[in-house]
This record gives structure tokens, C-alpha cells and sequence, in this order.
């Protein structure tokens, strides 16, 4: 594992794509680096996305959108950049979290991931599959059976039965009723609404609509499932129960999600990893703790302000070097530890804990490291910390 990343986790800079392994332990690893884009096997691959609407929006000069910002951009060209120079990875299996105030481009990049919305331009790879290369009639198969969309509104057929609701995708795509209907049935089970096949939309609540729109994405039995703001419009228990329920179908079902949301308590409970758009751009892409701890900019740290940091950081954020008259004979704990987690062992013994992996010192957390870094004080001696003990 490289630590040296340590100091600028997060480091992910305008345009920086981060294409880090999920769980790879590493704070820096949602930023290594544009070498990554060429990992084989991801899920999806953005290289270069941008998207310009106006007039003859495609044939901007290359080198004005680069050079000039949204608003400069308008006032020149009339056109609007909703997408700007994006690049990103999501492995497969990840739930990757784009998260940005309204109009900063997130709808607009979740459709061009199946040219819903035609890019202007860069890349898009979906399984490996540049879906640039793609006639009408194989997009319409990408879209049919290797994504699902779920929407805010729902996009529930009012005439149609719930069971028909969620049939809906296979009856599509051709398959027989009674394909379609077992599958329809165990899909509305997997949601927690056995019963309520025969009931129609206007029937159900916010809550249970929502859950019959998972099903409807599921049935096709997609490899990857695209969220635009899913829970926006739901009260907020029954959004955290909504939360709850991808958590637990994503374990179940072990999909790729791409998730959009404004809301940053949901990015955190959500994501493996967050990329966090502004005004068309990515301006970081990592891990919750990552861009809790290390927010690439001011706009980063203004969403990430009032987070509560015990429940994000881990050990790695609190921990401090290992130094000369430090009694090493404490606990210990893995440095990917939740602070929340620890915080009652750090309490009870004088001792500093030791944050150990694969049998090496990585630092040691104490009572007044672990103060500083729920405090917001920044990470004691970190960077140090980090280095490989030999
Ligand atoms: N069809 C369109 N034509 C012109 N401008 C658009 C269109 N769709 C989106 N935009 C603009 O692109 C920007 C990004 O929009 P959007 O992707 O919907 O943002 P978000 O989903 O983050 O709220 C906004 O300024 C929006 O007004
Ligand atoms: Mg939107």
C-alpha cells in the first residue's frame, strides 16, 4: 500500500480523474492518477466527457470551452457547458455517488452514460463497450439489458398494474408473461411488496411508488443501475428507509450503482466513493473519508461542513507517528476503523491504540488525536503517520 498519497488524499484536482479501487484502503486512492483509466474490467469509463447545449453547440472551438468558464462560455457562444472535461471510473460493484447543488451538470452526465443525452464529446465505455460506436438498434439492447434508470418521479404507468409496472422492461424487451410475471413477482418480494401486484400507482405512497420503481430497474436484471435523485421528493424517514433498502438490495444483488443525489448525508451513507460536481465539473473524487477530511476546495468543504466526523473518519485520519516513550503494549485496531467505532476503546486506557494492517504500525491514535480530527483540526502528524514503520 502507498501512503504517501496520504498528504494529498483527495488531491483530485479539477478534471482529475479518480480511478482508484473501491476498498483499497488507501486515502488516496480515489486519485491515483489518469494511468488508471486503463485498468481492464471497469463498469463504466468516462475520459474527456463534455456537454455543450446551444446553438451549434458541437462546433465550439475545442480550445474556447477549455479555456473559458460557464458563464464566459454563455455570453460568447449563447451555449451552456452542462458537462465539463469529466473523466471517472466505477468498478464493478462499486456504488459510486456524483453529488453537486442543482444545475451542476449531474442529470445530464448520468444520461450520457447511455446517450439518453448525445455527448458533444469524449468517451464512454460501458463493460468495455464505447457506446459511441453503437447504431440505434444496439443502444436500444444497451439500454433494455445492461442499465436501469430510476428517477425521481418515478416514471410509474398510471394504467397499468404494479405487476405490469415492473413487467414492464422484459414485456419490452419480449419476454413471455410467465417469464416476465415470475420475475415481476420475485422483484416486488425482493422489495419488501408481496401483495401488492394487483394494486395501480395511484394506490401506493411515495414510499412503496419508489419501491416499485427498484423493482422495475431490477427486473431487467441490469449490470448497472443509474439513480437520478431517487429520494429527493420522500419525507426524510422514509427516504432513510429508501437508503436502506439500496444498501441492502445492493448487497444482495451486488449491481454497479451510479447514485445522484444533492443531499450529502446520502452520498455518505451511499457511496464507496463520491466524485462531487460544480458548475459542470468534478472537482474530487473519493472515498466519504477522503473528501470529508481533505476537501479539494471550498466548495467541497462547504458541503462537507457539518458532517459528522466521528461516523466518517477512520482510524488513518486520527492517527499520529509512533514515537520514542509511546507504550505500544495497548489494543490495537485496522486503520479503516470508523472513529465512532474506536472511540470508547481510545477512552479507556491510557495507552495509545495502535493502528496496525498486515502486521505493521501504522501510527497510533490517542485521546488528543482523535479530539483534533473530530474537531476538524486536521490530522495529527499525519503524513508521517503514514509512512511505512520499518
Ligand atoms: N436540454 C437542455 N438545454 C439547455 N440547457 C440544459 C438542458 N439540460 C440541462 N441544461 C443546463 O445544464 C446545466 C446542468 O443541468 P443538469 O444536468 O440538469 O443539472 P443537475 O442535474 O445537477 O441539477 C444547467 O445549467 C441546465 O440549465
Ligand atoms: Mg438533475
Amino acid at each position: 500500500m502507498s501512503t504517501a498519497s496520504v498528504h494529498v488524499p483527495g488531491g483530485s484536482g479539477a478534471g482529475t480523474p479518480g480511478a482508484g479501487t473501491p476498498g483499497a484502503g488507501t486515502p488516496g486512492a480515489g486519485s491515483s492518477g489518469v494511468g488508471d483509466l486503463e485498468a481492464p474490467g471497469a463498469a463504466i469509463s468516462v475520459r474527456g466527457l463534455w456537454k455543450v447545449f446551444g446553438p451549434r453547440a458541437d462546433r465550439i472551438d475545442p480550445g474556447l470551452l477549455a479555456s473559458c468558464s460557464r458563464a464566459e462560455l454563455k455570453e460568447r457562444t449563447g451555449c451552456v457547458a452542462a458537462v465539463c472535461d469529466v473523466s471517472f471510473e466505477v468498478a464493478p460493484g462499486e456504488v459510486f455517488v456524483v453529488m453537486g447543488l442543482s444545475g451542476s451538470g449531474k442529470s445530464t452526465l448520468v444520461r450520457c452514460l447511455t446517450r439518453l443525452i448525445e455527448p458533444t464529446s469524449g468517451e464512454v465505455f460501458l463493460d468495455g463497450e464505447d457506446i459511441a460506436a453503437l447504431d440505434e438498434a444496439r443502444l436500444r439492447e444497451l439500454r433494455r439489458h445492461k442499465t436501469a434508470m430510476v428517477f425521481q418521479n418515478f416514471g410509474l404507468l398510471a394504467h397499468r398494474r404494479v405487476l405490469d409496472n415492473v413487467a414492464f422492461g422484459l414485456e419490452v424487451r419480449g419476454e413471455s408473461k410467465a417469464v416476465r410475471y415470475a420475475r415481476a413477482r420475485a422483484m416486488l418480494s425482493l422489495v419488501g411488496l408481496d401483495g401488492y401486484e394487483g394494486a395501480y400507482p395511484v394506490q401506493l405512497s411515495g414510499g412503496m411508488a419508489q419501491r416499485v420503481g427498484l423493482a422495475r430497474a431490477l427486473a431487467v436484471d441490469p449490470e448497472v443501475l443509474l439513480f437520478d435523485e431517487p429520494f429527493s421528493a420522500l419525507d426524510p424517514l422514509i427516504r432513510r428507509d429508501m437508503q436502506d433498502e439500496v444498501i441492502r438490495l445492493h448487497h444482495e444483488v451486488g449491481k454497479t450503482l451510479v447514485f445522484i443525489t444533492h443531499d450529502l448525508d446520502e452520498a455518505l451513507r451511499l457511496g464507496d466513493r463520491i466524485a462531487i460536481m460544480r458548475d459542470g465539473v468534478l472537482v474530487q473524487v473519493g472515498r466519504p473519508a477522503e473528501v470529508v477530511a481533505n476537501p479539494a476546495d471550498e466548495y467541497v468543504a462547504r458541503f462537507t461542513r457539518d458532517v459528522p466526523r466521528a461516523q466518517v473518519l477512520t482510524a488513518r485520519y486520527a492517527m499520529r507517528d509512533a514515537v520514542s516513550g509511546d507504550d505500544l503494549t495497548g489494543g490495537s485496531v485496522a486503520p479503516d476503523t470508523v472513529i465512532a467505532d474506536m472511540i470508547a476503546q481510545v477512552a479507556a486506557d491510557d495507552r495509545p491504540v495502535r493502528v496496525v494492517e498486515d502486521d505493521r504500525l501504522l501510527g497510533v491514535v490517542d485521546h488528543r488525536s482523535v479530539i483534533r480530527v473530530v474537531a476538524g483540526q486536521g490530522q495529527a502528524g499525519l503524513g508521517q503517520a503514514g509512512r511505512p514503520q520499518s
